[in-house]
């Protein structure tokens, strides 16, 4: 079975895995969440490189990946090419591409607003991608911290309300959420905005069933953390529902 590397800063890429598997079960999963140094979107884009060169390195080196997903915006959007020259030999999916190309092949969108952390607005990634719409990005840095509290409480839902308020008000028919957290927004984002919401799984599902034949037979997952594993299972708890084992990780 193909082994594939999916990486994150936290709990966030898990929405982009959890649908992943879904539609393609039959490949092994390993899964980092980078949790001692998350947030990565407030960090600039050298310690990204670094930061997820060593959870690519961990990834080919301990576990014999074939394919890796980026299943973070802020690590696609400023190190894609990077871990690419590094790791020659590994197919490389990222979020941004992809995600760029799914808007343009399947939605018939006009008015694009694109949030996302720091590190992805500034790399202007989303907005040179989608040069012929009208687009209005903004760094939603608030949001990241809200997720990986664990909690979505009305205090924060006013918060998120507060960060969208100005993407709304240019009445856009599609909000890209570029970055992978955002999703278990979505129920919040939802009170204020009824129109298409695009996350990083359509696209990256898209891309990796270009790779793979795909069949009903079951692989395994494995997720690791280099925070703390009972904190991390607990967040998925919260966050998702599940109830999924956690393994502790160093990478230095
Ligand atoms: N989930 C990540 C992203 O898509 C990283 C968020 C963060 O650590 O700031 O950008």
């Amino acid at each position: 079975m193909i082994n594939i590397g999916v990486i994150d800063s936290g709990v966030g890429g898990l929405t982009v895995l959890f649908d992943v598997i879904k539609e393609i079960p039959n490949c092994n999963y390993f899964y980092i969440g980078d949790s001692k140094n998350c947030p990565y979107g407030e960090k600039d884009k050298t310690e990204i490189m670094n930061l997820s060169y060593n959870l690519v390195n961990y990834l080919v080196k301990e576990k014999n990946i074939d394919i890796l997903i980026i299943a973070c915006n802020s690590i696609s959007s400023t190190s894609i090419e990077f871990l690419q020259s590094k790791f020659t030999n590994l197919k490389i999916i990222g979020t941004t591409k992809p995600t760029v190309d799914y808007i343009k092949n399947y939605l018939n969108s006009k008015k694009i607003g694109i949030i996302a952390t720091k590190a992805t607005i500034d790399s202007n990634a989303y907005q040179n991608g989608l040069k012929e719409y009208e687009t209005y990005a903004k760094a939603c840095p608030n949001f990241v911290k809200i997720v990986e509290s664990g909690k979505i409480t009305e205090e924060k839902e006013k918060i998120v309300f507060e960060d969208l308020k100005d993407i709304l008000n240019h009445n856009i028919d599609t909000l890209i959420l570029g970055c992978t957290h955002y999703p278990l927004l979505i129920p919040t984002i939802r009170k204020v905005y009824k129109n298409t919401i695009v996350t990083s799984s359509e696209a990256i599902i898209k891309s990796l069933s270009n790779l793979i034949d795909i069949s009903k037979k079951h692989g395994d997952l494995k997720i690791y953390t280099t925070g703390n594993e009972k904190q991390f299972e607990d967040l998925i708890l919260s966050m998702f529902k599940r109830k999924e084992k956690v393994e502790h990780i160093d990478i230095s």
